[in-house]
């Protein structure tokens, strides 16, 4: 693990809605958002990792609600949202990070798989945001950010094949984000998004991606060499909803100790 974080964005006085936050990277950023003064909606459809996110925000003395969320389901979302209003007032930042991905070549990835992917992934971000921006829009604005990946710019093939659903999915995030950044500019909300590389989390296999021959294959791309820990992201995360990123829209952000470099 690394040393301590270090705090370094004022979020006093904020609102996030995030989704998949009971779990790695969003319970990363659901912590370190807390602990910078934002209240936190703890927004999954894992209820069990949603109550241990919030338990931790307030065994650190933060404020934080978990809430039921389907990213797939209207409905749900909508509910979601107005339960973090009914507790905390309003709604100022919005992190779509909730994705999964199912291991699976091209021959054998089925249909199914394929909607699952691209729905929580894409469709999801594009849902979450349509419900929750008037919402920030009523606050005075606000900022968004989309959990992109390297693997929405270059294919990642460590078991010998790509999860095209996956790529496909992720390869429309940036797009989502800058067209999503102009039509909230006149909002006063902006868009960006952050994409991570290897990040130490259950979102394949934790154990996997921290093996001997995982690390032997990603450090012939990282230029840090160390897999990335769920605090990298979350702190990128919490500078672009910040006011000092107040600049700073449209943009795809990699957090990826060099991966894209060469
Ligand atoms: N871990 C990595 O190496 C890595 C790398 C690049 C990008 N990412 C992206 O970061 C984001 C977070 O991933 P993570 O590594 O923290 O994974 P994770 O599996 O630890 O967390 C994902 C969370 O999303 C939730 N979720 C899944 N489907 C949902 C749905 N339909 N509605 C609401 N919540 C749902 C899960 O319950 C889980 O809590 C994802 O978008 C992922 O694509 C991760």
């Amino acid at each position: 693990m690394r040393e301590q974080q270090t705090l370094a964005f004022d979020h006093n006085g904020k609102v996030a809605f995030i989704t998949g936050a009971g779990s790695g990277i969003g319970r990363a950023t659901a912590l370190r958002l807390a602990a910078e003064g934002a209240a936190v909606i703890v927004a999954d459809v894992n209820a069990e990792g949603a109550g241990e996110t919030v338990r931790q925000v307030h065994a650190a003395r933060g404020r934080a609600l978990a809430v039921h969320c389907d990213v797939r389901d209207r409905a749900s979302i909508a509910a979601a949202r107005d339960a973090g209003l009914a507790e905390f007032g309003s709604i100022t930042y919005l992190v779509n990070n909730a994705g999964l991905v199912t291991m699976e070549s091209l021959d054998e990835l089925t249909e199914e798989h394929w909607d699952l992917v691209l729905d929580v992934n894409l469709k999801g971000q594009w849902l979450v945001t349509q419900e929750i921006n008037p919402t920030i829009e009523a606050a005075g604005g606000g900022a968004i950010v989309n959990l992109s990946t390297v693997e929405s710019m270059v294919v990642v093939s460590s078991k010998g094949y790509a999860q095209v659903h996956y790529n496909a999915s992720k390869g429309g995030v940036p797009m989502l984000t800058k067209a999503l950044a102009v039509e909230l500019a006149r909002k006063n909300i902006r868009v960006n998004a952050v994409a991570p590389g290897p990040i130490a989390t259950g979102f394949v296999s934790l154990e996997g991606i921290t093996s001997p021959e995982a690390m032997e294959f990603m450090s012939q791309r990282l230029l840090i060499q160390r897999v990335g820990q769920p605090d990298d992201i979350a702190a990128a995360i919490s500078f672009l909803l910040s006011s000092d990123a107040s600049w700073i829209t449209g943009i795809q952000l990699p957090v990826d100790g060099g991966w894209l470099t060469r």
